[in-house]
């Protein structure tokens, strides 16, 4: 349900006044909470507030809560499913956490830090190093996304296949609950069975549980030596069959394993002109890889490869022998959503199968989508090692996207349709990374396990009986 009611003026002057000047912003003043990344609509809101601490949050949540207003917890904004915006009803209350950025400790004997909720992505990162150690979480827009924003939607990225999702980086958690209550469980412990973990509920949560405020995160031990690859496949078999082997020969130090396509190769130099595929012989699909772990290493990375190259599995690769060459490889990978978005992109998906079945899983989505509308062009990319594909679809080669668009309204949702069942088919999920938001409440209507969604209800309704927290992001 996403109808709340209209704030009062007595209740937005006691909001205002609750965080004070600077802690707050008009909605005419406020473009960037409503941007959609992916341009597809827009947010409102009648009121932006940026709480400076925990118990102005929990103040926060007890006016709403009193007067059961709409509240959105906001991070970075970089959401791709619209659960940080309200584009249909604009009485929602938007809670950034942006003022919230503090790191409160670092605690190395610990390999933990408890950083604020508005702490920014690629800032974890620096403090994290500047102690000798790694926060390995990581992702194209680790320049803007922030770690409550990470947890809330339970971020994966380009490194899950060694380090896990956000919530497996993640110790104890600080939130407020819709009745403002403050749960603080931010001790930096490795095993706390004491009963349900709340912490992974709110995890994955979308603010539709609770406020997170800060959290204890692991860290790691920095790797002293990372191999980046670009890896050349003939076909999509190949292209699997190496990364098969090379988990087998180089086990857990692999960390991420990232699935390219000449096509989309192209698009992102197309429109990156700055950027190159180093692999001069073209092939049609690429595996990014990067392996992190201890000395000698390179050696090991480098022996596997030669072995593939022997055996016929690997036609070319290009091991980065700097670190702007690293750079340079990621880049490719990285600018890819926005070459996609570029390129004009009618759907974008974020689907995941088990690892068996990938191989089919991408060849099955290519036809069903051509059937659908021969000469559609597909982009299929993403994070293999973790089985999860996003496969993006454009309109046939020189028509815009608009134009084509308008001549075809119903294609869009075909097109997601028909990804999803394929997905379906395949055992797999529609929603890998991205969350449910409110852009895939129906999918998940349709596709969750009844009993997990009976279940989500009802604790959704005993937490948040006022339906306050991100009211109509991901359940209805
Ligand atoms: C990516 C985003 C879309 O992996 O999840 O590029
Ligand atoms: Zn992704």
């Amino acid at each position: 349900m996403n109808d709340f009611p209209p704030p009062s003026d007595a209740a937005l002057d006691r909001l205002k006044d609750l965080v004070g000047d600077g802690g707050w912003r008009d909605s005419e003043d406020a473009g960037r909470y409503f941007e959609d990344p992916r341009g597809r609509f827009s947010g409102q809101a009648r009121l932006i507030l940026m709480p400076d601490n925990t118990d102005e949050v929990s103040r926060i949540v007890q006016i709403c809560n009193a007067e059961q207003l709409g509240l959105i917890p906001f991070g970075g904004g970089t959401g791709v499913v619209a659960g940080q915006l309200s584009p249909d009803n604009g009485d929602a209350i938007i809670l950034s956490l942006e003022r919230m950025n503090r790191i409160r400790h670092v605690m190395p004997e610990d390999f933990a830090m408890v950083a604020e909720a508005g702490c920014i992505l690629e800032h974890i990162h620096s403090a994290a190093e500047d102690h000798g150690l790694m926060y390995p979480l990581s992702m194209a827009s680790k320049g803007s996304c922030t770690v409550g924003g990470n947890l809330a939607t339970n971020a994966g990225g380009i490194q899950v296949l060694r380090h896990g999702n956000a919530r497996d980086l993640c110790l104890g958690i600080e939130a407020v609950l819709p009745s403002g209550e403050v749960i603080s469980e931010l001790r930096p412990l490795r095993k706390n069975n004491t009963g349900y973990d709340l912490r992974h509920l709110l995890a994955g949560s979308e603010g539709t549980l609770g406020i997170i405020t800060a959290a204890a995160l692991v860290l790691k031990p920095q790797d002293p030596e990372t191999v980046t690859a670009l890896c050349a496949a003939s076909t999509l078999g190949d292209a699997l069959g190496l990364f098969q082997q090379l988990r087998i020969d180089l086990g857990d130090s692999l960390s991420g394993v990232e699935l390219l396509s000449n096509f989309g190769i192209e698009l992102v130099t197309q429109h990156f002109p700055n950027l190159r595929n180093p692999i001069d012989q073209v092939s049609d699909w690429y595996l990014l890889v990067e392996v992190a772990g201890q000395a000698g290493l390179v050696d090991r990375v480098e022996a596997s490869l030669a072995a593939c190259m022997e055996s016929g599995l690997l036609p070319d690769a290009v091991v980065a022998s700097s670190e702007a060459q690293r750079a340079g490889l990621w880049d490719l990978r990285e600018n890819m959503p926005e070459a996609n978005r570029i390129t004009g992109a009618i759907c974008n998906s974020d689907t995941s199968v088990p690892l068996s079945q990938i191989d089919k899983f991408i060849k099955m989505t290519q036809e069903a989508v051509l059937a659908l509308y021969p000469g559609l062009r597909i982009n299929s990319y993403g994070h293999v090692g973790d089985g999860n594909i996003h496969h993006n679809v454009f309109p046939p080669e020189g028509i815009p996207k608009a134009e084509f668009v308008a001549a075809n309204p119903e294609l869009i949702e075909a097109v997601r349709e028909t990804i999803n069942r394929v997905t379906e088919d395949c055992g797999g999920s529609i929603s890998a990374e991205h969350g449910i938001g409110r852009l895939k409440i129906d999918d998940l209507e349709r596709y969750g396990d009844r009993a997990k969604l009976d279940a989500i209800k009802r604790i959704k309704r005993a937490l948040d009986p006022n339906n306050i927290m991100n009211p109509g992001a991901m359940v209805r």
